[in-house]
């Protein structure tokens, strides 16, 4: 009876390895996986009509790379029958987002690129506050990715709020990523990410889970509340956001796109800028030499301009 058992157990532990084994050499078939120079044309060019996003030859190596995760997900096991899926009916309805989710970067931090939120601090908010009495603030993140953004521009105005400079606030916060979206929404981090949070910010404005295993913080509820996140696709040709607003943080996003674009997206931004409102662009960006309807106030920081260009 015992020796069955035991057969038995060394018989399924074989099966079980074996399975294994024919999993990994699944899995290196997939990794292995090139684009040919025809599918990488058809991808870059749909990529860069549907996402703005260009994708010169230099980046194919990461293009196929971000794409064989998504290979093995879908059970494919080449590019040929992931692409003919990708763009069948079918793909194009349950794929074509989880796709767009590994093609864009969202990487971000809590207080990146601090002296935006300082000049926030010290000049916006004290300007709108005097200028516009008894007016909620609105600001919009575009391009939030995983909500650091906005939870930061959250607990810097919620700070001076509680500061008596009394005033309410609503915060936006888009992006075309369903997955960093969702991660925005559930506004639950890796504990070690709070580094870059001030102590002060993270004892008013983060609560700690209690699991020391895998330790994370969660963004308190009141800043939650003032935070909402919406789908937008900035190659849409209208933006459909209710509201216009006082302050746009459009940060390391128009890096991805060619000049074209970006010109493109910052004018279709601005229709959503109240008069004298703010833009902010990330630290490497610019609008040197475009035709848009912004003035610089400081190196990426710029105001709407009342006139027509
Ligand atoms: C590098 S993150 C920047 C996050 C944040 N603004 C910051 O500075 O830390 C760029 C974000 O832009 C988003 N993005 C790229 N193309 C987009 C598009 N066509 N429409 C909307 N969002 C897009 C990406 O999904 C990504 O989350």
């Amino acid at each position: 009876m015992l020796s069955d058992l035991s057969n038995i157990k060394k018989n399924t532990e074989q099966k079980i390895e074996g399975s294994k084994a024919d999993d990994l050499s699944k899995l290196n078939l997939i990794f292995m996986n090139k684009l040919s120079a025809s599918q990488f044309k058809m991808l870059s060019e749909f990529i860069y009509k549907e996402l703005g996003i260009k994708m010169p030859e230099i980046k194919k190596t990461m293009l196929e790379s971000r794409l064989h995760r998504r290979l093995r997900d879908t059970n494919h096991s080449n590019f040929s029958d992931y692409l003919n899926y990708l763009f069948s009916g079918e793909g194009k309805k349950k794929e074509l987002d989880h796709m767009f989710d590994v093609i864009t970067t969202n990487k971000t931090d809590f207080f990146r690129e601090p002296t935006h939120f300082d000049f926030l601090k010290t000049t916006v908010i004290p300007e709108l506050t005097s200028r516009f009495k008894n007016r909620a603030i609105k600001i919009w993140s575009a391009g939030c990715a995983t909500g650091e953004e906005p939870y930061t521009l959250a607990m810097v105005l919620n700070d001076m709020v509680e500061q008596n400079l009394l005033f309410d606030y609503s915060i936006v916060g888009s992006d075309i990523s369903t997955r960093a979206l969702k991660k925005a929404m559930d506004a639950i981090y890796p504990a070690q990410i709070a580094n870059d949070i001030p102590i002060y910010f993270k004892k008013k404005y983060l609560l700690r889970s209690k699991d020391t295993n895998k330790p994370t913080i969660r963004i308190c509820n009141l800043l939650r509340s003032k935070v909402n996140f919406q789908r937008i696709n900035f190659m849409d040709d209208y933006y459909d956001i209710n509201s216009s607003f006082d302050v746009i943080f459009c940060r390391n996003v128009i890096i991805y796109f060619d000049r074209i674009t970006q010109e493109k997206v910052i004018n279709k931004l601005c229709t959503k800028l109240k008069p004298d409102g703010y833009f902010f662009l990330g630290h490497s960006e610019s609008i040197t030499n475009m035709r848009v309807n912004l003035e610089t106030v400081k190196p990426t920081i710029y105001n709407l301009k009342n006139k027509n260009i």
